[in-house]
């Protein structure tokens, strides 16, 4: 089913919005070569909390992840790229590192995730890998508005990916958001213009492009949520939730 937000939950959705964008700023901000993944997803506990707001991951235990996800935020290093479940590792320099997050407030999700380089130094094999998802989203972003159709979304952000140079992973992607984080409709990341459900005002969605560097092929880790290229490749994931008004699509997770 799609759900359609009245303006009283559309307003929830831009208070949500801007909750996740703030704690994911707050997160990179705190992050620095030496944290523990186990750490940022302390933070992330305590800012959800704080703000009187309800975690859309630790209970989740959808179909791709083992049982409940027991986490408050995804964090992928390197390879690592969807569903980064935190574990007892340091961050280095150069680390490239995924955080995703959702949070449920006044009964609205939002989603949202980030790519950034850990420390001072920028290896230009992670700029290019975020840059590119950067475009792909912003890209996603312009084709959305009233009117236009899931596909103009999904070709629109394809056409980024595949102009960089990179393989497209069909099994993940955006996905329509509400009163939970997952919802029709999915938004693959590659489709054709002008094909598929026609947006309209009310509607939520969170567009999220991921690339891996040389591969479009994903392994689990043993502890059956993280996501990683086949070929240790570094990936970045970008993502934001929008949602579609009378005059176009408002990014509702952009930091202030
Ligand atoms: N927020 C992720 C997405 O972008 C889903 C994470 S599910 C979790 O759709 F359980 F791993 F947290
Ligand atoms: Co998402």
């Amino acid at each position: 089913m799609i759900e359609i937000l009245s303006p009283a939950e559309l307003a929830h959705a831009r208070t949500s919005g801007a909750l996740v964008a703030d704690i994911l700023q707050e997160l990179r901000a705190r992050t620095t070569v030496g944290t523990n993944l186990l750490e940022i997803d302390g933070w992330a506990k305590e800012l959800i909390l704080a703000a009187g707001a309800e975690s859309c991951y630790v209970d989740y235990a959808p179909s791709f992840g083992r049982g409940p996800f027991g986490h408050y935020v995804c964090t992928a290093v390197n390879d690592a790229v969807l569903h980064g479940m935190p574990h007892d590792e340091a961050l280095a320099d150069g680390d490239l590192l995924t955080l995703d997050l959702a949070v449920l407030r006044h009964g609205i999700a939002a989603d949202s995730a980030i790519s950034f380089t850990v420390g001072a130094s920028q290896p230009a094999a992670n700029t290019a890998l975020i840059h590119t998802t950067e475009q792909a989203l912003a890209a996603g972003i312009s084709a959305a508005g009233p009117g236009a159709r899931l596909g103009d979304i999904s070709a629109a952000i394809g056409t980024v990916l595949r102009a960089a140079g990179y393989a497209i992973n069909t099994e993940f992607g955006g996905h329509g958001i509400g009163s939970t984080m997952h919802q029709d409709p999915h938004v693959p990341n590659t489709g054709r213009a002008g094909r598929g459900y026609r947006l309209r005002p009310g509607l939520l969605l969170a567009l999220e492009p991921w690339v891996m560097a040389d591969t479009a092929e994903l392994v689990v880790d043993p502890d059956g949520w993280t996501l990683r290229s086949a070929t240790g490749a570094r990936a970045a994931h970008s993502e934001h939730t929008i949602a579609i008004t009378q005059d176009g699509a408002e990014i509702l997770t952009l930091p202030r």
